[in-house]
């Protein structure tokens, strides 16, 4: 083993006993590079942040030029730091009118604890609902309302009043009541194998929150900035949340989070208690500066209405005999292969190919295939090539 790899397993605290292990020395467009120089395409994204390509000259410049001007300087909401009012001002005319006052956070899971607190403070109620196999984060409010039992089970006690529901169930949204401060959905589950929300679905999941006086919170930590065809997921869904929640992409390689609501209901975390919500770093001026650049790139290169395209070419061209279904939402698809073990195998198998990719956290028997957005058609058709191969030496083995 070399020296990096041992102090790998001694200093870092791990978080699984087979970690993917790519010993990563630089990284440019959608290639990785490791230390004996050997290029992996990126079918993962960082999950799905690296949206605008690695190395992106209009984020590196934008950074560059925040850098030099000043880094943290005081705790968030205090001062007045232009790339974070830049950004939540660009974000708001993205947005409808009642998504127009932005709170920055460090990542995905303090997004959804503000949101959580937002919801309790604004309703008074504490009852959260949310469905079986989402995720939103890893925190401890966060973790009380994730989906999947075996990833709670070993923290409890959790916060108290959680109710989950089966996804894309119209019958069980009756469970939504008077009691409940907000439910919490992802329009497409991305850790559960890219599952969809069915629009009838999401339609009368907003009907019943309006009804009940719940908040309809949407987390598009995943699905945010063109990931699924649009700019945000629920613009295909006509259904507009209360609260937005977005991360990952939405710093463009750098830690940030935030939740969205309006500028009526934001006023909440401001008063009884003043400070209702205090992060230090949470939107930094560099990852603002990096996001806001990351999303004018974005923008600009027209890369979003490309998406439905790249993804029907992958579609089109991976229907091996292995593959009992492949699940997209844009250029978040899952390769359902219904079987754990035999995902593993091709995880491994693609490593051989030079593809770099992992399976689901709720769905192991799934290949995660996320590129950055930036990737061509024929890279796609170069993917799609190395993976029918991997494909290959696993199903005739
Ligand atoms: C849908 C969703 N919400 C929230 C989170 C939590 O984000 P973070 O890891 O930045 O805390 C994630 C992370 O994977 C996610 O996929």
């Amino acid at each position: 083993m070399n020296a990096l790899r041992t102090q790998f397993f001694r200093h870092l605290a791990p978080t699984s006993q087979q970690p993917l292990l790519l010993d990563i020395t630089s990284a440019q467009g959608i290639y990785l590079y490791d230390t004996s120089g050997t290029a992996y395409i990126d079918l993962i994204s960082g999950i799905s942040v690296s949206h605008v390509g690695h190395g992106n000259k209009a984020v590196v410049q934008a950074i560059e030029a925040q850098l030099s001007r000043h880094l943290h300087v005081m705790v968030y909401g205090e001062y007045i730091q232009w790339p974070q009012v830049a950004y939540a001002a660009r974000l708001a005319a993205l947005l409808p009118p009642n998504l127009q006052t932005v709170y920055f956070t460090n990542s995905g899971s303090e997004a959804t604890e503000g949101a959580m607190k937002l919801a309790k403070r604004l309703t008074g109620r504490f009852e959260i609902v949310s469905f079986r196999h989402c995720y939103h984060g890893s925190t401890q409010g966060a973790l009380s309302i994730i989906g999947d039992e075996s990833l709670r089970n070993a923290f409890r006690p959790l916060i108290p009043g959680h109710r989950l529901l089966p996804y894309n169930d119209v019958q069980a949204l009756q469970f939504i009541t008077q009691q409940t401060a907000a439910v919490f959905v992802e329009p497409v589950q991305a850790e559960a194998g890219v599952v969809r929300a069915s629009p009838e679905f999401l339609k009368a999941l907003r009907q019943r929150c309006s009804e009940m006086g719940a908040l309809l919170v949407f987390d598009e930590c995943q699905t945010g900035f063109g990931r699924t065809g649009r700019l945000f997921c629920f613009q295909q869904y006509d259904v507009i949340p209360d609260i937005l929640i977005l991360a990952k992409a939405l710093g463009g390689g750098l830690p940030l989070g935030a939740f969205i609501s309006s500028y009526e209901r934001m006023q909440a975390l401001s008063t009884e208690p003043a400070l209702g919500h205090i992060t230090t770093f949470g939107g930094h001026p560099l990852s603002c500066a990096a996001g806001l650049a990351a999303l004018n790139f974005l923008l600009e290169s027209h890369l979003i209405e490309q998406v439905a395209e790249k993804q029907n070419a992958f579609v089109a061209k991976l229907q091996h005999p292995m593959v009992r279904e492949l699940r997209s939402a844009g250029l978040l698809m899952a390769l359902d292969v219904g079987d754990d073990q035999r995902c593993r195998q091709l995880v491994a198998a693609c490593r051989e190919q030079q593809l770099a990719t992992d399976c689901f956290l709720f769905a192991p028997h799934c290949l995660r295939l996320a590129p950055p957005l930036t990737i061509t058609k024929d890279e796609v058709d170069e993917v799609c090539r190395r993976l029918w191969k991997a494909m290959d030496v696993v199903y005739y083995a």
